[in-house]
C-alpha cells in the first residue's frame, strides 16, 4: 500500500503527469504507433522491454496512464488491457500453473465464472465456489494447491458488498493471492489495497472511460505481481490500443467528479424508488436499509452509480418499465455519464440457469439502473412515468 500524496480529486486529474516539466504539450501526447525507432544496435538492445520498444510490449501513453491508475488505487503499479476480461484472464493464467486450486465467490461477473469453470480445467486449475462472504465455507474450500482467493464487491446485480477486512485475513493465513474486481466501486470509492487486498481489477470500459465509448481492463497491485502479469500480457498479447488509452487518460481525469455526482444521483434515485408504493425492493448499499449498510460506510466513500429493484408481480412488469424510461438508455454497461437500464435477466445473467439466479437473489422482476451524471430531479421524474405503467404489486400492496 503506498502512501498518497493528493487528494483523489486532484490525483484524478495530475497523477501519472510529471509536474516538474516547465515545457511542452499539456495534453499527453498519443503515441499512436506500432514500433519505436532507435539510432543503432546498442540503443536497441536498451530499449528493449521499455515502453519504447514495441507496442505490445507498453507504450509510453500508456505508462502516463498505468501511473495514474497506481496512483489513484495506492499500488505499486498497474497496467492496462484491451478489456476487463483480458485483465482478468491475464493476470490468473500469471500466477497459476498446472495443478493449482482458485476459490471464488459465487456472485462474479459472468464472464469470469465462465473462465474459471469451463476454461481453466482444460489447463489443470481447478476452482471452488463459495458462497458470498460465508468465509467458513470458504476457508474448508482452501486445499494446499489453493493459490487465489477471487472476489468481487459490490456485487452485480444485488449490490452485496463483500468484508474485505475479512477476506485478506483468511488469505493472509493460507498465503493466498487477493483479486478483487472493484469495477463497480472505482478508487473513488473503494481502495482496496488499503485493507489488504493484493490485485486489483476493473473494466475500465466502465467508470474510468466513462463515456460509453471504449473497452479496456486494468489489474492494479505490487511490483512483483505487476512484473509477472506484464510479461503474461506481452506473450498472451493483450494490449490497449494508444488511441483508445489515451481516451481513456482524457476520461481518468473527470473520474473523481463523475463518481461522486453518480454517487449523489443514485442515492437520491434508490430513495425515491424505496418511498414508491409500487416498488418492492431496492438495493443500493447507501439505503439504510440494507443489510450490510455498517460494512457499507467502513468501506465505501459512496454507494456508486448501480442500483437495482424489484417491481411488479412478474418479468412483464419490469420489461414495461424499463421500455417506459426515455432518459435511461435501455442497454447493458454502466459507469458512464447517461443513464442506462437493463434487465439482468436478459443481459448480464442470461446465461446463468433460473434455479442459480434465483439463489443469487436476481429476479424476473429486476431492473438494474446505471445512474449518470444527469440532473437527479430529471432522472426521478422520468422514473415516476415509467412506474405509471404499471399496477400496484401484490406484495407490496400487502404490506403498505
Ligand atoms: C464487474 C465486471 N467485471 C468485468 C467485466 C468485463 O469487462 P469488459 O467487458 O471490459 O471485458 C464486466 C463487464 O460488464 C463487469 O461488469
Amino acid at each position: 500500500m503506498k502512501r498518497h500524496k493528493h487528494q483523489q480529486e486532484t490525483e484524478a486529474v495530475r497523477a501519472g503527469t510529471n509536474l516538474d516539466k516547465k515545457s511542452g504539450p499539456l495534453a499527453t501526447p498519443i503515441y499512436q504507433t506500432s514500433t519505436f525507432e532507435v539510432s543503432d544496435s546498442d540503443e536497441q538492445v536498451r530499449v528493449t522491454n521499455t515502453d519504447m520498444y514495441y507496442t505490445r510490449y507498453g507504450n509510453p501513453t500508456h505508462t502516463v496512464v498505468e501511473s495514474s491508475i497506481a496512483e489513484l488505487e495506492g499500488t505499486d503499479g498497474a497496467l492496462l488491457f484491451a478489456s476487463g476480461m483480458g485483465a482478468i484472464t491475464t493476470s490468473i493464467l500469471a500466477l497459476v500453473k498446472a495443478g493449482d486450486h482458485i476459490v471464488a465467490q459465487q456472485d462474479i461477473y459472468g464472464g469470469v465464472t465462465k473462465f474459471l469453470s469451463a476454461w481453466l480445467p482444460k489447463l489443470g486449475v481447478e476452482t471452488t465456489f463459495f458462497p458470498t462472504n460465508h468465509f467458513e465455507e470458504c476457508e474448508r474450500a482452501i486445499r494446499p494447491n489453493t493459490k487465489i482467493l477471487y472476489l468481487e464487491s459490490p456485487t452485480n446485480p444485488t449490490l452485496r458488498l463483500v468484508d474485505l477486512h475479512k477476506a485478506a485475513a483468511i488469505a493472509k493465513k493460507h498465503q493466498l493471492i487477493t483479486f478483487i474486481d472493484s469495477t463497480f466501486a472505482t478508487p473513488i470509492n473503494q481502495r482496496p489495497a488499503e485493507f489488504g487486498i493484493d490485485l486489483v481489477l476493473h473494466s475500465g470500459t466502465k467508470y474510468f472511460g466513462g463515456h460509453s465509448d471504449l473497452i479496456c481492463g486494468v489489474a492494479a497491485g505490487r511490483k512483483e505481481l505487476i512484473d509477472s502479469i506484464r510479461s503474461t500480457r506481452t506473450t498472451i498479447g493483450g494490449t490497449m490500443d494508444p488511441h483508445a488509452a489515451w481516451l481513456l487518460l482524457r476520461g481518468i481525469k473527470t473520474l473523481a467528479v463523475r463518481v461522486q455526482r453518480q454517487n449523489e444521483n443514485a442515492l437520491r434515485v434508490a430513495e425515491y424508488l424505496e418511498r414508491h408504493e409500487k416498488v418492492r425492493r431496492v438495493h443500493y448499499p447507501m439505503l439504510k436499509s440494507h443489510p450490510q449498510k455498517a460494512l457499507a460506510i467502513e468501506q465505501l466513500r459512496g454507494g456508486g452509480g448501480v442500483l437495482s429493484f424489484e417491481v411488479g408481480d412478474t418479468g412483464d412488469d419490469a420489461r414495461r418499465v424499463a421500455e417506459a424510461l426515455t432518459l435511461f438508455t435501455l442497454a447493458p454497461s454502466l459507469g458512464g455519464v447517461d443513464s442506462l437500464v437493463t434487465l439482468p435477466v436478459l443481459t448480464s445473467h442470461a446465461m446463468i440457469s433460473a434455479e442459480h439466479r434465483a439463489k443469487m437473489g436476481v429476479t424476473d422482476q429486476m431492473i438494474r439502473l446505471s445512474v449518470g451524471i444527469e440532473n437527479a430531479d430529471d432522472l426521478i421524474a422520468d422514473l415516476d412515468k415509467a412506474l405509471a405503467k404499471i399496477g400496484t404489486t401484490r406484495e407490496a400492496a400487502s404490506v403498505r
